[in-house]
């Protein structure tokens, strides 16, 4: 029993090796793959999935200071990056500056809005729009390796200044269809 268990595994390893295993030569002479393929994620799921939750971080030590928050039970398994085991002020520090990284991917050629239309990175005013939260970001890193609230209020306004104004060109409208024009 115990061999047959152990040659049971060793197959289930070839197996597993087997579909790992490079593809043949076919695959290499494939044209690289489409650039939809590498940015799957729309533009919402982007702004949900990164800026949202990393402009929070920033608002938070608005009002309160990070310093003050505590650690949560197990800081490893923590959803909330401030009380997580690299929380506090560093976590403004790594929230801010995911906003400045995630404004590369704003800039994508190839990626979709919700609404199926391409971001528009040909737009004139887009990169103006998308350096404007690039700088928001680095204001905003800056103020927390200071750890000055005072400062935080000052990036956290030029953050939601960003923000407003590309969705006042391309989020707030009458129906999600004319959204990215
Ligand atoms: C350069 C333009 C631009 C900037 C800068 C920008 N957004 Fe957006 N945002 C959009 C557009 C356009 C949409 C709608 C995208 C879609 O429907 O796919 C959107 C959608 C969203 C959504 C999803 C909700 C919805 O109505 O679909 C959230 C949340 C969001 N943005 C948050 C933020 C925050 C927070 C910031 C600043 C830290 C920010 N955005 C900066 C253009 C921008």
């Amino acid at each position: 029993m115990r061999i047959r268990g152990v040659v049971l595994m060793m197959l289930a390893f070839v197996g597993i090796s087997a579909a790992q295993a490079p593809a043949p030569s076919k695959a290499k002479a494939k044209a690289p793959s489409a650039p939809a393929s590498r940015n799957p994620a729309t533009l919402a799921q982007l702004m949900k999935g990164i800026l949202f939750p990393s402009a929070n971080v920033v608002f938070f030590a608005q009002s309160d200071n990070p310093n003050d928050v505590p650690p949560a039970k197990d800081p490893a398994l923590a959803i909330n990056p401030l009380a997580s085991s690299y929380g506090k002020w560093e976590a403004v520090e790594n929230a801010s500056l995911a906003i400045v990284e995630a404004a590369n991917l704003l800039t994508v050629p190839g990626r979709k809005c919700s609404n199926g239309l391409p971001v528009p990175v040909t737009n004139a005013d887009w990169p103006k729009l998308v350096q404007g939260l690039r700088d928001a970001g680095m204001a905003a890193y800056k103020a927390a390796q200071s750890k000055n609230q005072d400062k935080i209020l000052d990036a956290a306004d030029v953050m939601t200044t960003a923000c407003a104004n590309c969705h006042d060109k391309y989020r707030e409208k009458p129906t999600p269809a004319d959204r990215c024009k």
